[in-house]
């Protein structure tokens, strides 16, 4: 091969091929790649530091952290604001603000009518229970609606991540009744923190940056015709609420705690002594085509378009 400057080297790497390939693939390579040819280039990035950065992501890529990467860099909420920013272009508005999935959903969790216990006859922490109901724009209840709620415990750690959990605990599908409505026990959940001693640690020190997330609950809302909600909401008072590592917290997503609510009614759940409740109603869109009403979470939808360029 003849000598080459960088120009020349960066038209090569973009523009060899034996077959077309797939199109948008090659776009978005040869952004990427230039993007990073300019980079090491202006910022003058040693061999050194180059074989350290690509040791880095060999080892985040084992380490199963990549989601923790794209949540604390921001894409993650990036994402979301481009959506948003779609659906207002398109002049679709209203209901409950979507947040960010994150990386620690599991597919599969067990299924309960109407009410669920998270905790699975775990009492430790506080009890809290969430109650509410689905409804549309039109504010008409989603009958038989499916909520996937996922949490961490009280270590902030979440089943099938983190050592010691049985599978699924902390993780409920529920179908709400024909009215719409739902409710769930669990602990009161503490916020979560990237794993110390790990890659994702290592580029956050390097930062200056912290890891902790406030205090959450995460949801999938689906139902047929209307537009799968994927959302979180935050429990008020936690230290991080405005500071959050995944840039994840909404306005209208902060739920309201009630404190001392009497047990009457709630015996189905386990509960005899007061408790902390929060009321949240989950308000969908109606979905402009099949795949939008899809119950699928992130992954699952790649997956199902796999191959389709
Ligand atoms: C979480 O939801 O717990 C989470 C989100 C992004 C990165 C790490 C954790
Ligand atoms: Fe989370």
């Amino acid at each position: 091969m003849s000598e080459l400057n960088q120009k020349q080297l960066l038209e090569l790497v973009t523009s060899v091929n034996v077959a077309p390939g797939n199109a948008r693939v090659r776009a978005l390579v040869a952004r990427v790649v230039g993007d990073l040819f300019k980079t090491i280039d202006e910022l003058d990035v040693s061999a050194d530091e180059f074989w350290k950065a690509a040791d880095w992501l060999s080892r985040l890529g084992t380490s199963g952290q990549v989601g923790l990467i794209t949540a604390g860099l921001g894409f993650d909420r990036l994402l979301d604001i481009r959506a948003d920013e779609a659906d207002e272009r398109a002049g679709r508005s209203g209901g409950t603000p979507r947040a960010i999935e994150g990386p620690l959903y599991v597919a599969g969790a067990p299924l309960s009518k109407v009410e669920a216990r998270l905790d699975e006859g775990n009492s430790a922490g506080e009890v809290f229970v969430m109650e509410g109901q689905v409804r549309t724009l039109a504010g008409q209840p989603v009958a038989h609606a499916l909520i996937d709620v996922w949490h961490a415990n009280s270590q902030g750690g979440y089943s099938h991540f983190f050592p010691g959990l049985k599978p699924y605990e902390l993780r409920r599908r529920i179908e709400t009744d024909a009215k719409g409505h739902y409710r769930f026990r669990t602990a009161l959940p503490p916020g979560y923190s990237i794993p110390p001693n790990s890659p994702t640690s290592e580029l956050f020190e390097a930062l200056g940056r912290h890891g902790h997330r406030p205090a959450h609950v995460h949801f999938l809302v689906a139902a047929p015709g209307q537009r799968t909600l994927t959302t979180q909401v935050n429990i008020p008072g936690d230290t991080y609420i405005d500071d959050d590592f995944a840039f994840a917290t909404r306005d209208g997503l902060i739920v309201e705690l009630e404190r001392g609510v009497a047990p009457a009614g709630y015996e189905s759940l386990g509960i005899s002594a007061p408790f902390v409740r929060s009321r949240f109603d989950f308000v969908t869109q109606p979905a402009a085509t099949a795949g939008e009403a899809s119950p699928a979470a992130r992954l699952a939808r790649v997956q199902a378009t796999a191959g389709r360029g």
